[in-house]
């Protein structure tokens, strides 16, 4: 099946990818076929995009986990899926201690040591979309993007996305690294969802720029996907109107606001994935889409 194909900078990936970070959750630590297998099921589908980051890890002792498992899964796989097209995005810029505490290091100490960490982890010679995973408020953000500059030109990274990042800071990446067009700034990825709507700003400064725009979340995180239904009910009738699954019209109406959009949706189960498949190929009408546009975050 050939999926329709949406433009990272000067790549073509399928209009949907799939989320690594609920593969390693803590919960999933005994479930690691199954998850190679998540990853097996979306390659065989023709999901040309896989998400994952330093920091998806069950604790601050495993960073790199969600990484190695990629690795793993891209590594043991026997399908007749074409491996060269696959882009592996991953995120560096956030760090992790123990006991659940999360900061940040965009210093071009940390974020070389951290990109250094995942080409081992992703056993690759160059990542092929390094996405800076939130601003370091320590830092000035120009200086930040300085660094991931200092990346691209030392051959780590092919092509830089940015992650948390205000329509302003778009902006002024793009005056450090360039655009899509020079393969510098190639993807935005913010939270969006039929709850969180904040970046819409940010998506339609994407649309305008040719910037893709992938929103995390986007079925509102792993502990409210099942509830997309119940919580937005206009979510279900409009699948039901379709033939599809709330969760697969949420993808759908995702992938209607712009053609830069891709959605990475997390997945751990086979059968996820193809769902998040068949949400690519569901089409809205425009009052279904306004109608959409018009519910109310809960
Ligand atoms: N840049 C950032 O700061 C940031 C932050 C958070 C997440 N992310 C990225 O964004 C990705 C997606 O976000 P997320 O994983 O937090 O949340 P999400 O995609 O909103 O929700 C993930 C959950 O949705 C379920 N799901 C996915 N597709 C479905 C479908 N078609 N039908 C029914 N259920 C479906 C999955 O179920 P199963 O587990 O049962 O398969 C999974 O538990 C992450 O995996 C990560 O790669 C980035």
């Amino acid at each position: 099946m050939t999926l329709p194909q949406r433009a990272i900078g000067d790549l073509l990936v399928s209009a949907v990818g799939v989320g690594g970070m609920p593969m390693s959750f803590p919960g999933m630590l005994d479930k690691r076929e199954q998850a190679v297998a998540t990853i097996h099921r979306a390659l065989d589908l023709g999901v040309t995009l896989i998400d994952t980051a330093n920091i998806y890890a069950p604790s601050a002792r495993d960073i790199g986990h969600n990484e190695m498992l990629v690795a793993e899964a891209l590594r043991t796989y026997t399908g007749s899926a074409d491996l060269s097209a696959i882009l592996v995005a991953s995120k560096g810029g956030i760090t992790r201690e123990s006991g659940g505490i999360f900061g940040s290091d965009s210093s071009p100490a940390g974020l070389r040591a951290a990109c250094e960490k995942s080409l081992v982890c992703l056993e690759v010679s160059q990542i092929q979309l390094y996405q800076h995973h939130r601003p370091d408020p320590e830092l000035d953000y120009a200086d930040q993007m300085r660094t991931l500059l200092s990346l691209k030109e030392a051959g780590l990274v092919a092509r830089i996305g940015l992650s948390n990042a205000s329509k302003a800071q778009i902006d002024i990446a793009i005056g450090i690294l360039g655009g899509p067009k020079d393969n510098g700034v190639v993807s935005v990825q913010n939270q969006f969802s039929p709850r969180f709507r904040e970046h819409r700003d940010a998506l339609d400064h994407c649309s305008d720029l040719g910037i893709a725009y992938l929103p995390w979340s986007p079925l509102g995180g792993s502990n409210e996907a099942s509830e997309v239904g119940s919580k937005y009910k206009d979510f279900a009738e409009v699948g039901a109107e379709v033939g599809a699954t709330a969760q697969e019209t949420t993808l759908a109406w995702l992938l209607a606001m712009s053609p830069v959009v891709i959605p990475i949706p997390g997945a751990t189960k086979p059968a996820t994935v193809d769902s998040i498949v068949k949400s690519a190929t569901v089409e809205l009408s425009a009052v279904q889409q306004a109608r959409l546009d018009a519910t109310t975050p809960a």
